[in-house]
């Protein structure tokens, strides 16, 4: 056989391995045709991380998965982050991040419980892992008990939003740093002190405002509202309340896609271009989410 003959049934096989929905104008889509119980084998992955890279948020429905399978199907895209919260952190399968107000012996939290009260900051805008030097890729979330009241996550496009910036606020990006510090959240709401050993593995770090992507080239905002303390040359008030501005407009309802969950949908999202938040929902109802974490490749690169 040609080398072209291998090439041309190479494409037209992986060209038919997955069918893609798009979910909303701002981004999104659900794709058919993955099974995490495996492992993506290497043309597969390409097809899939293009698909990733043009939809930003990706859906996919029905997938019965253990949490070993979730992180050995992570692996395919990299390195699975180890949270460094025990509180946060499953004590069975230390790569998954609890995303619950239900403990792991089955329990629902009241809502003033320590970690019900950490999860649900979630409901404000945020990208996951901001804070870290090299904050990460991607996240997999695996909705395993989920929310009829509300507990919708919500994902923003933060190139449309960059695109779109008025005037002044692009002004007041372009360039700038801004601060991420984990500790923040915990400052700000009151919650557990960090222990030495925490602080001292996640110290606060100055990430730019505009990043490019490294594998689109496109400039988008980087934000990360619960995390934000400051903002390069200037005091914190003023900083505090051009964080909450660009959060607002980022928020408006043209770069939103709201995902409505169904019992074992996982929805992959690109944490370099997209924030999230999960709209409330009734304390007394169990919300039980596991998410793997992508580990980054490369800090940020300034936009
Ligand atoms: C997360 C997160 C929101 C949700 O998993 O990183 O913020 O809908 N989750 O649970
Ligand atoms: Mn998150």
């Amino acid at each position: 056989m040609s080398v072209q003959a291998v090439n041309a049934s190479t494409v037209t096989r992986t060209a038919n391995r997955f069918k893609v929905r798009k979910l909303g104008d701002a981004l999104g889509a659900e794709v058919l045709g993955v099974d995490m119980r495996h492992r993506l084998d290497p043309a597969a992955y390409q097809e899939l991380h293009d698909i990733w890279m043009e939809h930003l948020v990706l859906v996919f429905p029905e997938q019965h998965v253990d949490d070993q399978q979730h992180v050995e199907f992570t692996r395919s895209f990299g390195e699975p982050e180890i949270f460094h919260q025990d509180i946060i952190r499953s004590k069975r399968v230390r790569e998954i991040f609890r995303v619950s107000n239900v403990d792991e012996e089955g329990t629902l939290m009241p809502p003033d419980h320590p970690t019900a009260r950490q999860v649900s900051l979630a409901q404000f805008w945020h990208t996951d892992s901001s804070y870290r030097a090299v904050p990460c890729t991607g996240a997999l979330l695996h909705g395993i008990e989920v929310s009829r009241t509300g507990g919708e996550t919500q994902f923003t496009n933060m190139y449309a939003v960059y695109d779109a910036l008025p005037g002044a606020l692009k002004k007041q990006v372009e360039g700038r740093r801004a601060l991420h510090d984990f500790e923040f959240l915990q400052k700000q709401n009151k919650l557990k002190p960090l222990t030495d050993a925490e602080r001292a593995a996640m110290p606060p770090v100055w990430q730019p405002m505009v990043r490019k992507h490294p594998v689109t080239g496109r400039k988008s905002l980087y934000i990360s509202p619960i995390y934000n303390e400051d903002v390069q040359g200037m005091p914190r008030d003023e900083a505090r309340a051009l964080i909450a501005e660009l959060a607002a407009f980022a928020g408006r309802p043209q770069f939103v896609y709201s995902h409505r969950w169904e019992t074992d949908d996982v929805v992959l999202w690109d944490n370099r271009c997209t924030m999230h938040q999960v709209t409330s929902f009734e304390p007394t109802e169990r919300r039980v989410m596991h998410r793997t974490t992508i580990v980054g490749d490369q800090p940020v690169i300034a936009g």
